[in-house]
């Protein structure tokens, strides 16, 4: 077995779990100096089962350190997706107000399949030992699914409040509570927008319309499998409004996306961040083919961790996306820079050659000219490349991994994938990730968003290309990025 840092599909910017299978972040919350992510972990194998809890803190969303397992399955039930908030009141009375307790709110998912209901588990530790509540579960409607449960403080009702998912009616539930042990049901919301699939992993949180704060809106996160927009998993939002009891969809939105790539799933955000900033984080990989994806003796990394903005695009508020601006932390000396260079009909080496690599942070503004698709070639070489370009006629940015390297494992990966983006002041702006084994592309002001595994031989260079026309590279600035790893 070869070190994390040489597997050859290793990410080396992306959390993943040294050993074993990962699915959907868990329990994301900042808490005395650190962030948390937990994450549905299999600690005795590398495909799902055994759903426990696994577990990682980072002081800047970029270094992450593995933990050992934080809540293990038993005989009894798995350990399914949750949320954790600090009680800093002691509303639980499982801490003090000196020495909170950390409480996960997670769903208990009976061995047996016949019961999904919510319970809680705390720590007093800052997280590194955590007891299972004597009473659980603390809420249990008797259903078969009913789960994933993201629980944040809300200070105008001074209590709990749950958004939880029923995912075969495709609704989502709000209930409140005093003391994280009692819930009270407040309202329903659903069915909406897409639901060619079950609704699982919600979230609800407040945002400043182009950082005015005195105009905030809610957005509600569903992700639903299948159904996707790029097939499979996938993750959409409604904004709107939240009155403490009920939450309203602003009209005729159609259906919205957070992410147009195969691999953005379970996505959602961490609570009581410092700064006040809304961050979120996705498993970078999907139902479809999450369990024959090719690497070994783990099985899928957490995308890179986003700050949100709510921006007025198009007249509406609509969300954007970047990558945490610690992630500048890994950019190692010598970037290259481009500007103003024609790109002929045709594909040629970027700069000499001078930007290959296998973990760059590319940062790009083309002009179309008349160039009717155009872009970047990555992981090329040997008749493999991953295609990150913009479909002008269609106003499309998309990602072409068809010819990416090993795509044989399942049907549903090769392919592309496409995004809606508008040329604005004649460019078009892309911030381009590419780790390992993923590629993740922000488009505009970071309103389109698309984010794909890969899974590249070894050629690792970058080149440009045109087709139909010239298009112009305005610049680029190209960063090769180390690795969080120790
Ligand atoms: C989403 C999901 C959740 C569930 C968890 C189980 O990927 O199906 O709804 O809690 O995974 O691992």
């Amino acid at each position: 077995e070869e070190p994390p840092g040489a597997e050859p599909y290793r990410p080396q910017f992306h959390f993943s779990p040294a050993r074993n299978w990962m699915n959907d972040p868990n329990g994301l919350v900042h808490y005395d100096g650190e962030y948390h992510l937990f994450f549905q972990y299999n600690p005795e194998g590398n495909t799902w089962g055994n759903m426990s809890w696994g577990h990682a803190v980072s002081r800047d969303l970029v270094h992450w350190e593995e933990l050992p397992l934080a809540l293990p399955h038993d005989e009894r039930e798995m350990v399914f997706s949750g949320s954790v908030v600090v009680d800093r009141e002691n509303t639980s009375g499982f801490g003090s107000p000196e020495n909170p307790a950390m409480v996960a709110v997670y769903t208990s998912h009976a061995k047996d399949g016949s019961r999904q209901a919510q319970s809680l588990a705390y720590s007093t530790d800052r997280g590194r030992t955590w007891t299972k509540y004597a009473g659980n579960p603390v809420l249990d409607i008797g259903a078969r699914d009913f789960r994933d449960p993201k629980v944040q403080w809300h200070e105008p009702s001074r209590s709990w409040l749950m958004t939880v998912a029923l995912p075969l009616e495709h609704k989502v539930r709000f209930y409140r509570s005093p003391d994280l042990r009692q819930w009270t049901e407040l309202s329903d919301f659903g069915p909406a927008g897409a639901v060619d699939g079950v609704w699982e992993c919600p979230d609800l949180f407040p945002m400043q319309v182009d950082g005015d704060p005195e105009r905030t809106k809610w957005v509600l996160v569903v992700n639903l499998n299948p159904g996707g927009i790029a097939g499979g998993s996938g993750a959409q939002y409604f904004v709107g409004d939240f009155d403490g009891t009920r939450f309203t969809a602003d009209p005729d939105q159609g259906t919205r996306w957070l992410d147009h790539g195969k691999d953005y799933y379970a996505a959602v955000s961490w609570d009581g961040d410092p700064e006040g900033r809304r961050h979120m984080i996705g498993w970078m990989n999907n139902w479809q083919y999450g369990e024959q994806i090719p690497t070994d003796p783990w099985r899928s990394a957490m995308s890179v961790p986003r700050t949100m903005g709510l921006g007025t695009v198009d007249g509406r508020p609509t969300l954007t996306q970047q990558p945490v601006a610690a992630l500048d932390s890994l950019r190692l000396p010598d970037p290259v820079a481009v500007r103003e260079v024609d790109v002929p009909e045709g594909s040629q080496p970027l700069a000499e050659g001078r930007g290959d690599g296998r973990t760059l942070d590319i940062e790009a503004r083309f002009s179309p000219g008349d160039a009717e698709h155009f872009g970047l070639e990555l992981r090329a070489g040997d008749g493999q490349k991953t295609v990150v370009g913009y479909d002008a006629a269609a106003g499309e940015v998309y990602v072409d991994r068809t010819h990416s390297g090993d795509t044989g494992f399942s049907p549903d990966f090769p392919g592309t994938q496409r995004a809606p983006l508008a040329v604005r002041d004649g460019e078009v702006r892309l911030r381009i990730l590419l780790d390992a084994s993923s590629v993740e592309v922000f488009g505009g002001a970071g309103e389109s968003v698309l984010t794909d595994q890969i899974f590249p031989g070894a050629p690792e260079g970058v080149r440009l290309f045109a087709e139909g026309g010239t298009a112009r590279l305005k610049s680029l600035d190209l960063h090769r990025l180390g690795t969080y790893r120790p």
